[in-house]
This record gives C-alpha cells, sequence and structure tokens, in this order.
C-alpha cells in the first residue's frame, strides 16, 4: 500500500442514521484500474461519493499518496488531482457541450480533446449544443470524456458505461488503457463484467456494504465475480 496513489482504509458512511459503507479498504497505483463490483444497492455509488467528498467519511482515512485527504472538501480533493464521473446527473443540461469539457480545466482549449474526438466524433459535431439535448448514452460519454482528459493522477468513475452502446464502450476502454498507460490511476464502478475484464487490473467487490472478493484479474475466476453480480 506504500506505494499506492490512492489508498482508502476503514471507510464508513452512509445518509443520516443509515450506515452503507460499512470499513472498506482498498487501494489504487499508478497506470492501474481498480474495479468496484456488485449488485444493486451494495454502496458503490457511497464509497466513490466518500472518496470525492461528495459525502462526509463517519471515520476511516482516504490518503493520497500517503496524505490524508479525507477531511477535504471535494474542490481541495481535485486540487490533487482527482476528478469524478458521476452515475448520475451526468452533465450542466444548460451548458454546451464545449462549457461542459472545458468547465474545470484550467484553460479552455479543446486541443486536449482530440484523441476522445477520434473515438467519439459526436461530441466535436455536437460542441456548441446544449448538453441537455443529448441522449443518456451521449451524456454519459461526454461525462466520461470530460473526468478522463481532466484526472491528473486519479479518476473516479461511476458505471461509465451504463445505457452506452457496446462499440462506444469498447472506445472507452481503450481511452481508459491509454490513460493508464500515460500513468493515471482510475477506480472505476462497473457492473458489466465483460467491460471491467478489459480494463480492471485489480476488483474490489462488494456486498451491503462490505468487501466480499478482492484480487487481481488473474486471481479471481469469473464464476466468483459472477456470482456476486446475478441475483
Ligand atoms: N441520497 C441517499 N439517501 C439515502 N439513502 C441512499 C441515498 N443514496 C443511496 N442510498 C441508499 O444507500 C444504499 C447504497 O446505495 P448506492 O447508491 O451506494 O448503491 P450502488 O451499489 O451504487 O447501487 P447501483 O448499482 O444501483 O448504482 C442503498 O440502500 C440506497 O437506497
Ligand atoms: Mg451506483
Amino acid at each position: 500500500m506504500s506505494n499506492a496513489r490512492l489508498a482508502f482504509v476503514d471507510l464508513t458512511g452512509g445518509y443520516g442514521g443509515a450506515i452503507v459503507v460499512r470499513g472498506i479498504s482498498g487501494n489504487v497505483r499508478a497506470g492501474e484500474v481498480l474495479c468496484v463490483l456488485g449488485r444493486n444497492g451494495v454502496g458503490k455509488s457511497t464509497l466513490v461519493k466518500l472518496l470525492m467528498g461528495h459525502l462526509r467519511c463517519w471515520s476511516g482515512e482516504i490518503l493520497h499518496t500517503g496524505t490524508a485527504i479525507q477531511h477535504l472538501e471535494c474542490s481541495a480533493r481535485s486540487r490533487y488531482g482527482i476528478s469524478y464521473c458521476p452515475q448520475e446527473r451526468t452533465v450542466f443540461d444548460d451548458l454546451s457541450v464545449r462549457n461542459n469539457l472545458t468547465l474545470m480545466g484550467d484553460n479552455r482549449d479543446l486541443g486536449r480533446f482530440e484523441a476522445y474526438f477520434a473515438r467519439f466524433p459526436i461530441l466535436k459535431r455536437r460542441l456548441k449544443q446544449q448538453a441537455g439535448s443529448l441522449s443518456g448514452g451521449e451524456k454519459k460519454i461526454l461525462s466520461f470524456s470530460r473526468a478522463l482528459s481532466e484526472g491528473k493522477g486519479v479518476t473516479l468513475l461511476d458505471e461509465p458505461s451504463e445505457g452506452v452502446q457496446w462499440e462506444n464502450i469498447l472506445h472507452m476502454a481503450a481511452l481508459i488503457n491509454d490513460s493508464k498507460r500515460a500513468g493515471a490511476s482510475m477506480v472505476i464502478v462497473e457492473q458489466n463484467l465483460e467491460f471491467a475484464e478489459t480494463i480492471a487490473d485489480r476488483y474490489l467487490v462488494l456486498d451491503q456494504g462490505r468487501v466480499v472478493l478482492e484480487g487481481t484479474r488473474r486471481d479471481l475466476n469469473r464464476e466468483d465475480l459472477l456470482s456476486h453480480l446475478h441475483v
């Protein structure tokens, strides 16, 4: 864990008085994807909200290259190079596609999106349109591209493939693997095992707010993973 880019230790949190994430630990290194798997409602999104700071941790630690960040607001975590693509309400509907892409960046130059436009030409064609005019899958692609291009170290993606057609899921996988080669770290929540298998280095499988299975892609067999994904 000492060489982890992002580590979380015994993380606990929830909503109001209801505990959802119950003492979860994990980590991700540079150039690595940690895939968080599990059925509906087991706490996957809650875990990434805790990591980004959208929810306060009740207890536990989050370490960015060894520095505790669990007490910081989201904006301060962004300055540590952490970016986040939520599962729902992924884009600002009233803003243009262009403004959605460049909103959080240091400059408004589109040069850094060339690799994304090559994979997702619709983004380039619709730059001036309101993001609200995009389909659900297109919004996911926009939010994915914004978060992955922003990530200066750690990107948190919550079910990026949900509602996206398979051809574009493969483009997402290619962009994720390019980012890995460039040294990025990603925590990616997924329910689509076929997609997860093309990007994951390690898995963290949750059930009822706890880790029930973890290991490298080689360590874990498909049947065990599937048994925690389907009812
Ligand atoms: N804002 C909220 N207020 C209260 N309870 C919530 C809230 N968001 C989620 N929950 C509850 O927390 C539990 C875990 O939800 P979470 O969204 O983390 O699950 P998930 O694993 O991401 O599920 P899914 O696969 O459906 O996205 C669920 O029981 C859910 O009803
Ligand atoms: Mg979720």
